[in-house]
């Protein structure tokens, strides 16, 4: 039976195709679902569309079923098409008529968008939570080693000194960068669409503001047409903010794999922590950090995916829009998850001493020897010449010290300016 059936039922077989794996999907939804109903009905409620009575039946109703998602014993049923169809059901069910009210000026085109938008919201959040977890424990790592040096490369040869300070603190930053991001599609998910209906509003003067209140969200979507809109947007703007996110922490996945190769032999994790080899038996593999480099960067397809799925689709709602949900959902919990793994991996990381103490890391002194001969009066050019000439003869004495003292540099890390960043825009979470 469906919500919309006039007297027949769609051939099985088209159900099947059109409906595939979205109840599935819409289990995720079903809280929100309820919650995007509550604040509907009691908005109908304000404006005469059902009496006070009705609402008190309705929400006692909603809150039971609620109760029952939150224990984890809610499905849909086979037959039912959606989250929305089957709450609408039970509601009829067990209210008759009451139940049938709930859906007065409304679409599963706006319900499912508020669903929608309340879902990415939560899930922003939690990315934000997860990220600054990960933030916070980079940080201090990069204290606990900032004396530690390490080599610099570039063009993957050896540089110049780096450390573990930098390396580590590296990465926190690049992360405040990536959250400007998730706060902005944050902004662009907290706006209502509840109230555009099928996509063109309703005759019904439907309070919208009330709704707005009630979900809290920062704003409405005012225009009918930009509420139904939004659809496929606000998905693109997550999947933005998911890829930046992703594109740093593939990038640290990658130096980890990189640093645990005997021949850079920078870092190591405990035994348990790494993977073996069905015929090497020496073999501590970091298959952890390889699968979270891997789906990092299948992460980086998402926006793509969408932005090809919605490319050109007719204004107002057209069915491809479900086919979203199994894109985002997977992404922002894969996300979630791999933000997690190289937190608790990180917390048993350990990180070799004395690595520049390796003869081959001789040459990273290079431009330390350049500049003390600058500061003692020798111009740069010809000091660079000195030390150029020494190498080519095979006669350079690196000195190994390393004095950096300027903003972000290995002696001056600036981690409470980093923090400062971080926590201003997690602030705006709260
Ligand atoms: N499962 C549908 C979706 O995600 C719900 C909305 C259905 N609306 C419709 N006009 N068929 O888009």
């Amino acid at each position: 039976m469906k919500l919309w059936s006039k007297g027949f039922e769609p051939d099985k077989i088209i159900e099947e195709f059109t409906v595939g794996n979205d109840r599935e999907l819409d289990l995720r939804l079903a809280r929100y679902d309820v919650i995007g109903s509550m604040a509907h009905i009691r908005m109908l409620e304000s404006i005469g569309l059902l009496k006070s009575d009705e609402l008190e039946v309705l929400l006692a109703a909603l809150s039971d079923i609620l109760e029952v998602i939150d224990q984890g014993r809610f499905t849909i049923e086979p037959g039912v098409e959606d989250i929305h169809s089957q709450i609408e059901f039970m509601l009829t069910e067990r209210l008759g008529d009451i139940g049938k009210k709930i859906h007065s000026g409304r679409s599963r085109n706006d319900q499912v968008l508020v669903d929608l938008k309340l879902f990415m919201r939560d899930e922003l959040r939690n990315i934000a939570n997860a990220v600054d977890a990960l933030f916070r424990r980079l940080q201090s790592l990069s204290e606990a080693h900032k004396d530690k040096l390490m080599p610099g490369y570039t063009h993957l040869q050896i540089a110049m000194p780096s450390s573990f300070g930098l390396w580590f603190g590296a990465y926190a930053e690049a992360l405040t960068d990536d959250m400007t991001i998730v706060k902005a599609a944050y902004d662009i998910t907290n706006q209502n669409p509840l109230g555009s209906a099928a996509g063109y509003g309703s005759s019904f003067p439907l309070d919208r503001k009330k709704t707005t209140a009630l979900l809290h969200f920062a704003d409405l979507h005012y225009n009918v047409v930009a509420a139904q809109m939004s659809r496929g947007k606000t998905e693109r703007a997550v999947a933005f903010a998911i890829s930046a996110i992703a594109s740093t922490l593939g990038h640290f996945a990658m130096d980890v794999c990189m640093y645990m190769c005997q021949n850079f032999g920078f870092i190591t994790f405990p035994d348990e922590l790494t993977t073996g080899s069905s015929i090497m038996p020496h073999k501590k593999n970091p298959d952890v950090f390889e699968i979270m480099r891997g789906k990092c960067n299948r992460l980086q397809a998402v926006s793509n995916e969408i932005a090809l799925l919605t490319a050109n689709l007719p204004l107002g709602y057209n069915r491809d829009l479900q086919l979203l949900k199994d894109i985002i959902f997977p992404a922002t919990s894969t996300l979630i998850e791999c933000l997690h793994m190289c937190d608790f991996m990180l917390q048993h990381i350990i990180v070799n001493s004395n690595i520049l103490d390796d003869k081959k890391y001789d040459y990273l002194f290079t431009v330390e020897d350049v500049n003390r001969m600058v500061i003692e009066g020798t111009p740069f050019r010809e000091a660079y010449r000195t030390i150029g000439l020494q190498v080519r003869e095979g006669k350079y004495k690196p000195s190994r010290e390393v004095h950096h003292t300027h903003p972000g540099s290995i002696g001056n890390l600036c981690t409470a300016e980093i923090c400062a960043k971080m926590d201003k825009i997690m602030a705006t979470f709260k």
